[in-house]
């Protein structure tokens, strides 16, 4: 809270607010009562100047490129730390000491495995659905296997059921593109480390063994990190907005799947490699630029624009800087790279994406890396969905545990008919 206050001068009355601050970025005004005293809505469809909620997990300055977890800065932890550190800073609020560590990942790797029957759960999708329609079933469906971590009101539950999703979510992503294979699905080894554990579950066959690749563990790594919360874009808010109900975690976590799968949001990912696989080479990105710039042409440049930042994301300067590492060490030459750094050289030169602010965001680069260790596209989006379970999570906490949160209910600008009469069907005209 500060001193000062806004005030606001309305057809129904002259009104002030109070003004909140936080530590870092832009103060609110607080207009919880100005419905009840002014009998007047705010209007923002996609809450572009709205914040829904109080949070410490994730602060991010689109103006300059700023992404912070907990205070530290994302290219930081991407560098130096793990998905098992970053996930217990994210849930927990400090970075841990390494017993702490040492007891999160123990803990973590004993809920990797899955009730047996989510194996024949799994039986019921044809072999070639989209694994992120297979996530939201079987995440879903996991309230139907851990009803003793549902009950929200209980810490140690909330806490139970947050270990079993973060552990379990590597264990289905690999089970999805397993069962799309017609492989046999592999049970977790928990020897391996979070990243090794899910690239052997989902590349290892049972007839030989599995040596991990510290270069592709190292990649995953990073690209965990990066995707692993956001603040409150869309699928975080979906999830906190289910949770704000008393749903419990995991119908949470399936409607936060839902929505990442989103082309506009998490499914950009899929979509990016796409595009630039369609435009295969750079003599015809100035087709594709014109085309994104033409109003009367829905079409979008997939992994480009970025409702906060405004100048540059940086995870998509560390993911563009992880491609060309990995294709490197992995000895491959893919001429979709040159067409991406060719598209972003021309399109950040480009009057239209100066002036509108667009810039590569976490997903123009993450998909040649994905290609590049050997996921299908359609599996680019089950990924991020297994990195940001992490910050789904936190998040839910965060929520379930903040005194002032309550059931989310946006009003709305009704422009709908006014009263009227009903007219039976042989009346009407
Ligand atoms: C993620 O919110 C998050 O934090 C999300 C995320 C996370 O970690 O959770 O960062 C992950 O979702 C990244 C974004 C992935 N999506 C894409 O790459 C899809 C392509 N990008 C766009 O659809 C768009 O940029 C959004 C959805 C990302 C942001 O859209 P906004 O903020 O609502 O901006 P807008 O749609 O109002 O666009 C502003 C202008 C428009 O032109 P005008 O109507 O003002 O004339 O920019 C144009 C848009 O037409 N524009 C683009 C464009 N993105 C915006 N034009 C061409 N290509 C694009 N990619």
């Amino acid at each position: 809270m500060t001193d000062k206050s806004a005030s606001m001068n309305l057809p129904t009355g002259n009104f002030d607010f109070p003004v909140l601050e936080g530590t870092v970025g832009p103060e609110v005004v607080d207009i919880r009562k100005l419905y009840a005293r002014s009998g007047m809505f705010t209007y923002d469809p996609g809450f572009t100047s709205t914040a829904s909620c109080e949070s410490a997990i994730t602060y991010i300055d689109g103006e300059k490129g700023v992404l912070l977890h907990r205070g530290y800065p994302i290219d930081q932890l991407a560098e130096h730390s793990t998905f098992m550190e970053v996930a217990y800073l994210l849930l927990r609020g400090e970075l841990p000491t390494q017993q702490e560590l040492d007891e999160f990942t123990y803990t973590i790797s004993r809920h990797t495995m899955v009730h047996e029957q989510l194996a024949v759960f799994f039986r019921g999708f044809r072999r070639d659905a989209h694994p992120m329609a297979v996530l939201c079933g079987v995440v879903g469906a996991l309230s139907a296997f851990y009803h003793d971590s549902t009950d929200i009101t209980d810490p140690e539950q909330r806490m139970i059921a947050s270990h079993r999703l973060i552990a379990k979510m590597p264990t289905l992503v690999a089970m999805a593109f397993k069962y799309s294979l017609g492989q046999p699905f592999m049970y977790p080894l928990n020897e391996l480390s979070f990243t090794g554990n899910f690239l052997r579950m989902t590349f290892g066959v049972p007839a030989e063994p599995y040596e991990v690749n510290p270069i592709i563990e190292n990649a995953m790594r990073r690209i965990f990190i990066l995707h692993a919360d956001h603040e409150q874009n869309a699928s975080t808010s979906t999830v906190r907005l289910a949770g704000s109900s008393g749903a419990n975690p995991f119908a949470c976590i399936a409607a936060g799947i839902a929505c990442l799968w989103g082309p506009a949001h998490g499914g950009a990912n899929e979509a990016a490699l796409n595009m630039l696989r369609e435009i295969g080479d750079v003599k015809r990105i100035p087709e594709y630029i014109a085309r994104a710039k033409d109003k009367n042409d829905p079409f979008r440049l997939m992994g480009f624009g970025h409702r906060v930042y405004k100048n540059f994301d940086p995870r998509a300067k560390v993911m563009k800087a992880t491609a060309d590492e990995v294709l490197k060490e992995l000895n491959i030459s893919d001429p979709v790279l040159d067409v991406a750094k060719e598209l972003e050289h021309i399109a950040l030169n480009d009057e239209y994406f100066i002036e509108k602010k667009l810039y590569p965001n976490v997903d123009f680069y993450s998909g040649i890396i994905l290609n590049a260790i050997g996921f299908p596209t359609d599996m680019f989006t089950a990924l991020f969905a297994l990195a940001r379970t992490v910050g789904w999570v936190a998040q839910w906490n965060e929520m379930i545990a903040d005194p002032e949160q309550k059931i989310g209910r946006p009003r709305q600008l009704y422009v709908g008919h006014t009263r009227r009469e009903y007219v039976p069907v042989n009346q009407r005209g």
